[in-house]
């Protein structure tokens, strides 16, 4: 069955400076109402990306679509200007000589009145028509934010880019904003791109992340999967601190001081790392050296010495050097857990959270 036409659609779009392949056989498409986040660490190639969208640069190779139609190869060119496509940037720079109600019309067309009345609505969607004659300076950071967004989205685009729109905001600022600015976008219809090197950020605001590194996209899904069935180790690091148990493969299975674990497939031989995050470990009390009594799902317990324990807010984590082999493993522990170091305690790792691979990846 096919499904709904995307909104945007790049096809195998490939970008090269100096020879240096920055962005690689892309492909991704976006439907409208959508938001989909190309996520990867600073210089992986998502604003190359997204210029090219907008087509303020030209691909090497690829093909560029809105609504089925073709608006960029290599030979045939929409120009920016007639893509429909709405920019949101970190510098989002109002212009400071207008008024709200004048920068917000900026990109209008047509009869005065109906302007007009597509500013008042659009300030009024971000909470912002008492500030309408106001000028930027008279703005705080948010609600300048809320201009550039209303700004952008006057026009009425069909795809809205987002590059990393909220990293110049404060924190307690930026969730509000984020969820306000969502909001709008799906009442719009809008196709969305955003771009961040935040997972954070990714998960609170994405329908699809697309993980990229090194110009290419690894690995495509909704966050909880991205999150969830990590590709490789890197992909994993990525969203969380990580722990790494290592071990090699005999006959499909692994042994660790944490008992054995799976590795169906896995050639005799192979080195593998088993990876948890912090917090999929559970901690148990020393009980003079005997330890817990763990359920099977919790494999083998390990024991560990406390090498400092820090306080987050809404966890605590526990860091211990463990008995076997001197390693440092990373727990977290919801609330407050902050025992002294140098106390021994015991280590179980959630075998269901587990992932398997091959060393070196
Ligand atoms: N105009 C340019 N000329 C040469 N190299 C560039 C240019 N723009 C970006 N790059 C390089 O391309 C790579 C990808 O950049 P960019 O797309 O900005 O990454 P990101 O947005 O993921 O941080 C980086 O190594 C960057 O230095
Ligand atoms: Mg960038």
């Amino acid at each position: 069955m096919q499904g709904p036409t995307p909104r945007l659609e790049i096809r195998n779009v490939t970008r090269r400076y100096d020879g240096r392949l920055v962005v690689h056989d892309v492909s991704l498409q976006v439907l409208p109402g959508q938001v989909m986040c190309l996520l990867g660490p600073s210089g992986c190639g998502k604003s190359t990306t997204l210029r090219m969208i907008a087509g303020v640069e030209m691909q090497d190779a690829g093909e560029i679509h809105v609504d089925g139609k073709l608006i960029c190869d290599t030979i045939f060119r929409v120009p920016p200007e007639r893509r429909r496509i709405g920019l949101m940037f970190q510098d989002f720079a109002l212009f400071p000589h207008l008024s709200v109600a004048e920068n917000v019309a900026f990109g209008l067309n047509g009869p005065k009145r109906a302007r007009r009345a597509r500013v008042v609505e659009l300030l009024e969607r971000v909470h912002l028509a008492h500030h309408i004659d106001a000028y930027p300076h008279e703005l705080s950071g948010g609600e300048q934010q809320r201009v550039a967004l209303a700004r952008a989205l006057a026009p009425r685009p069909r795809i809205m880019l987002m590059d990393e729109p909220f990293s110049g905001l404060d924190n307690r600022l930026r969730d509000g904003i984020r969820d306000e600015t969502l909001d709008i976008l799906r009442e719009e219809d809008t196709a969305v791109l955003l771009v961040t090197h935040e997972p954070e950020e990714a998960m609170r605001m994405a329908d699809q992340i697309a993980l990229m590194r090194d110009g290419r996209i690894v690995q495509q899904g909704a966050p909880y999967n991205v999150y969830n069935a990590p590709l490789d180790r890197s992909a994993m690091a990525f969203f969380s601190e990580i722990n790494v148990i290592r071990g090699t493969v005999r006959g499909a299975l692994t042994e660790t001081p944490f008992g054995q674990f799976l590795a169906p497939g896995v050639p005799d031989g192979q080195a593998v790392e088993i990876v948890i995050r912090p917090q999929h470990i559970k901690i148990d009390f020393d009980r003079n050296g005997r330890g817990p009594n763990p359920t099977p799902l919790d494999g083998t317990p390990a024991r560990g010495v406390v090498t400092r324990a820090r306080f987050m807010g809404s966890e605590s984590l526990v860091e211990f050097r463990m008995d076997h082999d001197g390693s440092l493993i990373k727990v977290s522990v919801p609330n407050v857990f902050l025992p002294k170091p140098g106390k021994p305690l015991w280590l179980m790792i959630r075998r269901d959270r587990c992932f398997v691979f091959p060393a070196g990846t």
